[in-house]
């Protein structure tokens, strides 16, 4: 992990200061794949503690995806191209709010979609029934994918156990 006490930068993808705040240069991040086909993430930020992240995310143009399942709200930023679900088309420039305990499949257009999002939880994929199924998408899960791809410098890694768990 580059971390950085005062001003200088270790690491040309992000600056971090000794009072806690961050500069993250998305720009030298590459793109990772997400759990669903055709999607990808720079995960900007995550917190263990609540277990949200925060991402820019690609949907590629045309893109059809199963449906999922969200354990909690996103908050979403459009920023290029748009989606849809059941309700209205949200442009770029447009802010959607996913809330949780909901189930349902976007619709991506053939502009694509980008945006920034906050997820305040879990994701997941979903049954015929709207249920939760298949693989749970949570902060970690975040986290090690950008680490595998080499995107996740900026963030810490998981605390080490305390060490009064095993004596
Ligand atoms: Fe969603």
């Amino acid at each position: 992990m580059a971390t950085v006490a005062g001003s200088t930068p270790t690491n040309r993808a992000t600056e971090r200061f000794a009072d806690g705040s961050m500069i993250v240069r998305p720009d030298e991040l590459p793109w990772t794949p997400w759990a669903l086909p055709g999607v990808y993430f720079k995960l900007m930020s995550i917190n263990r503690n609540t277990g949200m992240w925060s991402v820019m995310m690609k949907i590629d143009p045309d893109t059809h995806t199963d449906s999922h399942y969200h354990f909690s709200d996103v908050h979403v930023y459009v920023t290029s191209g748009g989606y849809s679900y059941v309700h209205d088309r949200i442009n770029a420039g447009e802010y959607n709010i996913e809330c949780g305990s909901v189930a349902h499949e976007p619709i991506i257009g053939s502009d694509g979609q980008e945006s920034i999002s906050i997820f305040y939880g879990g994701i997941s994929g979903a049954d015929a029934d709207g249920n939760p199924a298949g693989d749970y998408v949570d902060v970690e899960w975040m986290y090690k994918a950008a680490l595998a791809n080499n995107a996740a410098d900026h963030l810490d890694p998981p605390p080490p156990p305390r060490e009064e768990f095993f004596n």
